[in-house]
């Protein structure tokens, strides 16, 4: 506020409304750039935080999505945090349905290119021609992938099917963006379950520069922690949706959701919590036969890799207390009583799994 008949009382209610200060006439011309400039930095900054907060909101959002409790998970949780603020292009590789879609949207969303675009592209999906045209242009309306993706993410799945000439171009566009790349890039292959391995896909030089930053995906089968979790949560989440009781899982089925070679991983494995749900509101049918049926399919992958006794061991008794508490409301000394377990080692196990 500037003003030539200025008095206490009006600097007061000046700066109450807002004004970032007060300059009497005639004023230091200075001064004025002075604090102009201060007033700036305060506004970009505000800015700047609030885009910060909606972003990590939004990043917390994806984040929460990712169920689990395996040291594998939270290393994942730790290794999207610490790659989502780096620079470099990012390869994530995995069995098909372990999350790499989803990692690669976290990924995004808890960087600071969250505010700009997240452009995914399968390079499956499109004739070679089709696929040149949609990431490079022309295309007859909009912009291609690259300038869609400007100064945000271009993330490119099904890295490995990318042809030479395409890998040639994508090479070029690289190395146009200098260092730190305005674009990132998040390639995601499966080469490795197709047998095939991605070095030998790709050309070595664009191998090296997608993968400077690596997420690696271990299949469902090898995180025993998180299949009885997941499979709580994802039918707690349908039986909420369908507007039912969540399907009470025995010890025997749940020995047996330890010990399924989820061939499709954590895709497979809501569609089984999907179906038990369904199943459970009719009053009819089994877990065990819903895994039966879903092995019929995938005969070849019925391999099934060791787990530490451990793991099971933990899992389970996280399963049992969780659905006695359950079942009696919440009641402690009725868990107690049911489970034989004195009230100290409840709360320890208890503790552990909440
Ligand atoms: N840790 C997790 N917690 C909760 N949901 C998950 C987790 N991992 C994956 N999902 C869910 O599982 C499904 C499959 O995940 P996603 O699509 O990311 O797999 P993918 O590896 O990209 O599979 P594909 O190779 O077939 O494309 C999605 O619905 C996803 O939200
Ligand atoms: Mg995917």
């Amino acid at each position: 506020m500037i003003t030539g008949h200025g008095d206490v009382p009006m600097a007061v209610e000046a700066m109450r409304l807002g004004a970032m200060d007060f300059m009497e006439k005639p004023f230091n011309p200075d001064r004025l750039t002075e604090l102009a400039k201060r007033a700036t930095q305060a506004r970009r900054m505000t800015l700047d935080n609030r885009a910060l907060r909606r972003d990590l909101s939004e990043g917390q959002q994806v984040m929460s999505k990712l169920v689990g409790v395996s040291p594998v998970m939270e290393r994942l949780r730790e290794d999207i945090l610490d790659l989502g603020q780096a620079d470099g292009h990012v390869l994530i590789d995995g069995e098909t349905g372990t999350g790499k879609t989803l990692v690669a949207h976290a990924l995004h969303a808890v960087g600071p290119r969250a505010s700009k675009k997240f452009v995914p592209i399968s390079c499956a999906a499109y004739t070679d021609e089709l696929l040149s045209a949609k990431l490079f242009g022309p295309v007859e309306a909009g912009l291609p992938a690259v300038e869609e993706a400007r100064g945000g993410t271009l993330c490119l799945e099904d890295i490995e099917m990318l042809s030479e000439p395409l890998q040639a171009r994508l090479l070029a566009f690289i190395a146009e963006q200098g260092i730190p790349a305005e674009t990132r890039i998040i390639a995601i292959s499966n080469a490795r379950a197709e047998g095939r391995k991605l070095e030998e896909a790709l050309r070595p030089d664009l191998f090296y520069r997608l993968s400077a930053l690596k997420i690696t995906l271990p299949p469902l089968r090898s995180r025993g922690e998180d299949i009885l979790a997941l499979f709580a949560r994802m039918s707690e989440q349908f039986s909420d949706e369908y507007g039912c009781e969540p399907p009470q899982v025995t010890a025997q089925e749940a020995a047996q959701l330890l010990q399924a070679p989820w061939p499709g991983n954590v895709r497979q494995l809501i569609n089984v919590a999907e179906r038990a749900v369904l199943q459970n509101r009719r009053g009819t049918g089994s877990i065990t036969s819903l895994l039966l049926a879903d092995g019929d399919d995938n005969q070849e992958a019925t391999t099934t890799e060791g787990k530490p006794l451990k793991e099971y061991v933990e899992s389970f008794e996280k399963m049992l207390i969780d659905n006695t508490m359950r079942r009696h409301k919440g009641s402690i000394s009725a868990v107690m009583d049911e489970l034989c377990l004195p009230r100290r080692t409840l709360n320890e196990k208890w503790l552990n799994t909440a």
